[in-house]
């Protein structure tokens, strides 16, 4: 046991910083503070192991590893895996449902491969199966799917993609399109045409219901992607003219993440459903209905901050799904779709934390000398006797008049510092006057009334705040504080058996002045502050960044696997005929670079898929030399830019 721990004043316990860091909020049963006073996790459900946080810090140290470090914990996304996958298998049982759930997991949440490994791993019970939205995306986990694996393909897609998915419905897998546009529909037709085969596809739905929270502009009618309902008409009579009305099998919606209110969620299901209902009436056989992202997570703000906070859990979530769609199905007598979910944050987010070590405080005030020198100036002398009157007022009006006091001293003596008449030893004899009376002021007056009643009150606590420096960057590590104000539980990783009493800030390492993180997850609600321990310069003092393991990674620098775009440099120039010449053209990252950065090595991807087609192969399901033109196809794209091709239906 750490010997500070042991000390510790009896009147804090671990258990009252749990309650003050409001871990019921956020930490969804992984996290508690345990005996020695450290944040702890017990990541496996239904089991008793607890591992203290600070163990794996000094494990990982003693090991070569430095900080700021982010601490993955991969069981931690196995328990979701399980828990989600679990509750639905629940309600289906519940409510007599006669189809199955399954989850699909949209890698651009984590595309990190040990992240998707684990995610296939803990789900291969389930059937999990995943969801790619891009071109790198696609090619990073075709090898990685069997027949069993289902994979739907999102967003825009260029012929070479189009191409990509229908190879792999040749060989067998279980990949299918979901047409975000008719342009699509119409590609795909095309290319399957050249091979004499039906695709199996899907399609996505502009519905009239809108998101709730941040993201809500992702669905509603006026998102970016989907079908009108005009334009799956035309889609169906398509299909039915071609004989293919039996290829359709999947209807997708997407209300954008994070949803926060979940009878938003309840009305797109029910409008989905009538749709699906006539398509089903009609004749057509779809198997799948798709719900999309949006399975929130509790990050603990206030409800009024919807990326922050969610109205429901993980079993209310599925039973609108199961019951909703039971109910339509019942009424109008059509056979139970299989449900599937791309929740990707709700499996990833909980999993990882960031380490901060505190490298320093930054403190507005410090002590004041004990005596002040016999030729100290008047306007020193002055804010000396302010001092002396608010240690011995005992009101809240005689404080308030010490801090006009010492505000107005403060203005004469910047202005006499402004024409020459101060030293600078003069100078900082005031500034530390100054700020001891502030601290003076606000101690007392807080004493007082916990909640201010004045502005003063309020205007002390924001310039009495500490800046705790922290060894990160909000702009790579918590990217979607700084974008949107999302807030990410932060709090102490140890001395939680002391109370901490620092009104305290966390600042990170970069330039900018909003790199920091300015609001934070408290008992009393979110806040601009947190409350910290008072920093010992020669004591590591490290902070937890908690919930960061969906997004933040990829967002910091990768968001879908999109790299860096070809960058051209041009300057004017009146003697080209064109009025400009290229400086300089720098190429953009390749696909193969993209993934090498997230740890899909491309000869291993090539050996996956290789030995994949020579199964099918040798199965006699395609021919020899469509097997090596199917390879080829696969490699030659990992050297292409991460970026489409324009869809051109002609
Ligand atoms: C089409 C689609 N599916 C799934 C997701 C994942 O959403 P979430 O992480 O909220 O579950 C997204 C992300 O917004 C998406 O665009």
């Amino acid at each position: 046991m750490n010997s500070r721990d042991a000390t510790a004043p009896l009147d804090w316990s671990g258990a009252d910083s749990q309650v003050l860091y409001a871990m019921d909020k956020w930490a969804d049963g992984f996290y508690s503070v345990n005996q020695r006073g450290h944040v702890s996790i017990c990541p496996v459900d239904d089991q008793e192991l607890h591992i203290d946080i600070m163990d794996v810090i000094d494990a990982a140290r003693s090991e070569g590893a430095s900080l700021p470090m982010l601490i993955r914990f991969q069981d931690v996304i196995r328990s979701r895996v399980r828990r989600l996958n679990q509750r639905f298998r629940l309600a289906i049982q519940d409510s007599g449902y006669m189809g199955t759930y399954r989850s699909i997991y949209p890698i651009k949440v984590n595309q990190l491969h040990e992240v998707v490994a684990e995610i296939l791993e803990a789900g291969r019970e389930f059937n999990v199966g995943l969801e790619c939205g891009s071109k790198a995306e696609l090619l990073a986990v075709l090898p990685l799917i069997s027949d069993e694996i289902l994979l739907l393909c999102n967003g825009v897609k260029d012929r070479a993609m189009l191409s990509l998915m229908l190879n792999a419905q040749q060989i067998g897998q279980q990949v299918m399109p979901i047409i975000e546009k008719y342009s699509e529909f119409e590609q795909l037709l095309k290319l399957a045409d050249a091979r004499q085969m039906k695709p199996r596809l899907g399609v996505r739905l502009k519905l009239n219901t809108r998101g709730s929270g941040r993201w809500f502009e992702s669905g509603g009618a006026s998102s970016k992607f989907g079908l009108t309902v005009p334009e799956l008409v035309k889609l169906i009579k398509t299909l039915e003219s071609r004989d293919m009305a039996g290829q359709l099998e999947l209807l997708h919606f997407h209300l954008g993440s994070q949803i926060a209110d979940i009878q938003v969620l309840r009305s797109a299901v029910k409008e989905i459903m009538q749709i699906y209902a006539d398509l089903m009436l009609r004749g057509l056989q779809i198997k799948y209905l798709d719900v999309g992202g949006g399975l929130g997570v509790n990050y603990g703000g206030d409800y009024d901050s919807p990326e922050s906070s969610i109205n429901y859990g993980l079993r209310e979530y599925a039973n609108v799904i199961v019951y909703t769609v039971k109910e339509i199905c019942d009424e109008r007598q059509v056979p139970m779709p299989h449900l599937l979910s791309e929740s990707g944050r709700a499996l990833t987010a909980h999993h990882s934390i960031l380490v901060v070590p505190v490298l320093g405080v930054h403190r507005p005030d410090s002590p004041p000398m004990s005596e002040l020198p016999n030729d100290s100036p008047v306007v020193v002398t002055r804010m000396a006797s302010v001092y002396d009157d608010a240690q011995a007022a005992e009101k809240s009006g005689v404080l308030l008049e010490c801090y006009h006091d010492a505000q107005e001293i403060r203005e004469e003596t910047e202005q006499m510092a402004r024409l020459g008449y101060l030293s600078v030893e003069h100078m900082a004899q005031s500034d530390n006057l100054y700020w001891s009376i502030c601290r003076e002021v606000l101690r007392k007056l807080t004493a007082f009334n916990q909640t201010p009643v004045s502005a003063e009150q309020i205007a002390l606590e924001e310039q009495l705040t500490d800046m705790y420096l922290g060894d990160f960057s909000v702009f790579h590590s918590i990217i979607d504080h700084w974008a949107i104000g999302q807030i990410f539980p932060v709090m102490p990783l140890h001395r939680l058996q002391e109370k901490p009493e620092r009104r305290a800030q966390l600042v990170d390492l970069t330039c900018d002045s909003d790199g920091k993180v300015s609001r934070y997850v408290l008992s009393s609600g979110s806040s601009d502050h947190i409350l910290l321990h008072d920093f010992r310069p020669n004591e590591p003092y490290y902070l937890g960044i908690f919930l960061v393991g969906a997004y933040q990674e990829i967002l910091g620098d990768a968001h879908n696997l999109f790299g860096r775009v070809d960058e051209v440099h041009v300057y004017s120039s009146t003697e080209e005929a064109n009025g400009f010449w290229i400086e300089e053209l720098l190429k953009g990252i390749s696909v193969k670079e993209m993934l090498n950065q997230v740890q899909y090595f491309p000869n291993d991807l090539e050996r996956r898929m290789s030995e994949f087609i020579r199964r099918q192969i040798n199965a006699g399901r395609i021919k020899p030399v469509e097997g090596t033109r199917i390879l080829n196809n696969y490699t030659r794209r990992l050297g292409d830019t991460t970026y489409c091709e324009i869809v051109s239906a002609g």
